[in-house]
């Protein structure tokens, strides 16, 4: 009996149930109604009363061993640890969280933001969807004016024949609206996304975004204008970059000019980004043409301001160098996840 019983501990000891079934066919071996542990205290009856002591406790614990067994597979089974059909195995590690990023454009976007807030400017917007208006008249571009072919624009309706609602091809629209609705002074930066009816390429895109920004007061002048952009210019790039404006023409500035920065990449010796000539251009501006303070009801005998406007994917780019303006907008993981930053 003691052999027999030894057997057996070894068999349960090796037992590993692949499912569930497995183990109810142990239990139904031992602990069954007409199981081996059923059978051997059977057996016990016809012992001599001197081996029914030992025997007594032999058949004891083997009893408990296979019970406790039983118990233990069957919780690890019932929580599906050890079943192979239920594909769940609880003992493999998590999944990590996949922490966002910020988008390159919206880091560039608030670092803009917080240079001009920390010199008083506060954020304005407006809407993307805008009339002839507010995109064109009032920031003096005259009807059938070749200045408006300057923006191939997206019209989408018509007003008494004439186009006359359109996707916003600049940001200085904000501009209008600004003066339209307040009261000079005015400081203020505006950000937001814009239209242009261009084919999609590396270079080009038919949707962009642009940071305009607009000072009037008494006694603003062009030198206003220069400190401001190069103090700028100074923080967004690091101190020793330069600056130059050259002679321009937009509509809405009178005098206009565009600025350009020395290479951010080669530091001024020549390279790929600034086509081999130190310098690269990175936003326009200029005084505030008097008809357009006038357009917009404010008296230009009084006040004078500047504005400059400027294309973020741009910015970014002598950051980050990003060939592919595409990349901006195909939202891959693998590109955005590059730019992380502190601020959230
Ligand atoms: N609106 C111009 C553009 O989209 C950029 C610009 C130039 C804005 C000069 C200004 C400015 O406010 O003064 O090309």
């Amino acid at each position: 009996m003691q052999t027999q019983i030894n057997q057996y501990i070894a068999e349960i000891n090796a037992f590993s149930p692949a499912n569930a079934d497995e183990l109810e066919a142990f239990r139904i071996r031992f602990l069954g109604t007409k199981g081996i542990i059923k059978e051997l205290f059977e057996q016990f009856k016809s012992v001599s009363p001197e081996e029914k002591r030992t025997y007594g406790k032999v058949l004891n614990e083997f009893k408990q061993l296979t019970e406790a067994k039983y118990a233990e597979l069957k919780e690890a089974t019932d929580s599906g640890l050890k079943t192979e059909d239920s594909g769940l195995d609880l003992t493999l590690p998590g999944d990590g969280f996949a922490v966002g990023s910020r988008h390159p454009l919206s880091l560039i976007r608030n670092e803009i933001i917080d240079i001009f807030k920390r010199l008083g400017f506060v954020v304005a917007e407006g809407p993307e969807i805008e009339d002839d208006w507010h995109n064109f008249s009032a920031l003096n571009f005259p009807e059938e004016h070749p200045a408006r072919d300057m923006q191939d624009t997206f019209f989408i309706k018509k007003n008494h024949g004439k186009d006359d609602i359109a996707l916003r091809t600049h940001t200085s629209s904000v501009q209008v609206r600004m003066m339209e609705n307040g009261k000079p002074p005015f400081r203020a930066i505006m950000p937001g996304r814009v239209y242009r009816n261009e084919a999609i390429s590396a270079r080009a895109h038919c949707f962009f975004h642009q940071v305009e920004g607009l000072y009037i007061d008494e006694n603003v002048s062009f030198s206003d204008l220069k400190q401001t952009l190069y103090h700028f210019v100074q923080e967004l790039y690091g101190e020793g970059t330069k600056v130059r404006f050259r002679p321009s023409y937009f509509p809405f500035t009178e005098p206009s000019a565009e600025m350009d920065i020395s290479c951010t990449i080669c530091k001024g010796s020549g390279c790929n980004m600034c086509k081999y000539t130190g310098w690269v251009e990175i936003l326009g501006c200029g005084m505030v043409d008097p008809n357009v303070l006038e357009n917009c009801g404010i008296d230009s005998a009084k006040f004078t301001g500047f504005a400059f406007g400027m294309g973020i994917e741009r910015i970014a780019n002598l950051k980050y160098v990003i060939k592919d303006l595409r990349l901006f907008s195909e939202n891959d993981v693998r590109f955005l996840k590059q730019f992380q930053s502190d601020i959230i």
